[in-house]
């Protein structure tokens, strides 16, 4: 098994107002947070992005290679793919717009391929009542919300994508094509900044946990 990672990072940030990859998370931009976090954990990085962030990134510690991003998060993702080495066997797909992922739901993702897993997932319990937009109630006991870091058997996350298709994440993607997807442990403190609340919201969770000895680094 030699795990690799795919940070994507090529959004525009329509919602944030800007590129959020880039903004300041307690001094360090939260790009190269994500990054960080995933060359801890996966012998190589490829970080996915734009413009002159793609020189930038890709001289950052432990990154093999940073590629152009696309029009949307999974062409990216496929962009990400391409640039794997032969020898990857399983990859993870990470938002860099998760700058606060924990090394506990890295490794728990990582566990479940070592397992045999086609794919696995981090998730956490829905905490608001849910309804459609049409009004119909919806049960939140059923139903999970879906984080990164993805991992996934390299050929199965390539199968997924090789029809070109389009969703909010890789898993919707596998499943689609039948691969087991496995859940493990996430944790509310691997939020996705949105909104510029978000960082400020990120900002005191570092300070928080800090204050009682556990990660984020
Ligand atoms: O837009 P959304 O918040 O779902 O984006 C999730 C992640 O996918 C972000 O880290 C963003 O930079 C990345 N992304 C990308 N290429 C796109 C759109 C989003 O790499 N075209």
């Amino acid at each position: 098994m030699e795990t690799w990672s795919i940070v994507v990072a090529a959004g525009s940030g329509r919602r944030f107002g800007g590129p959020k990859q880039v903004e300041l998370l307690d001094g360090r931009r939260v790009v190269e947070r994500s990054v960080a976090a995933m060359a801890a954990a996966t012998v190589g990085v490829v970080v996915v992005t734009t413009g002159d962030l793609v020189a930038d990134l890709g001289a950052l510690p432990g990154v093999a290679a940073a590629v152009e991003g696309g029009e949307t998060r999974s062409a990216s993702v496929r962009n990400g793919l391409a640039a794997l080495p032969d020898s990857a066997t399983h990859v993870l797909v990470h938002d860099a717009a998760r700058p606060l992922v924990p090394d506990a739901v890295v490794a728990a993702v990582v566990e479940a391929l070592a397992d045999g897993a086609d794919g696995s997932v981090p998730v956490v319990p829905v905490t608001d009542s849910l309804r459609t937009l049409e009004g119909t109630p919806v049960d939140r006991a059923g139903l999970v919300a879906v984080q990164t870091p993805q991992g996934f058997r390299r050929s199965a996350l390539a199968d997924a994508h090789a029809a070109a298709a389009d969703a909010t994440d890789d898993a919707t993607l596998v499943s689609r094509r039948g691969g087991t997807v496995v859940h493990v442990a996430g944790d509310p403190i691997n939020l996705k900044i949105t909104d510029p609340s978000d960082l400020a919201v990120a900002e005191a969770l570092l300070a928080h946990h800090r204050r009682n000895g556990a990660r984020p680094s």
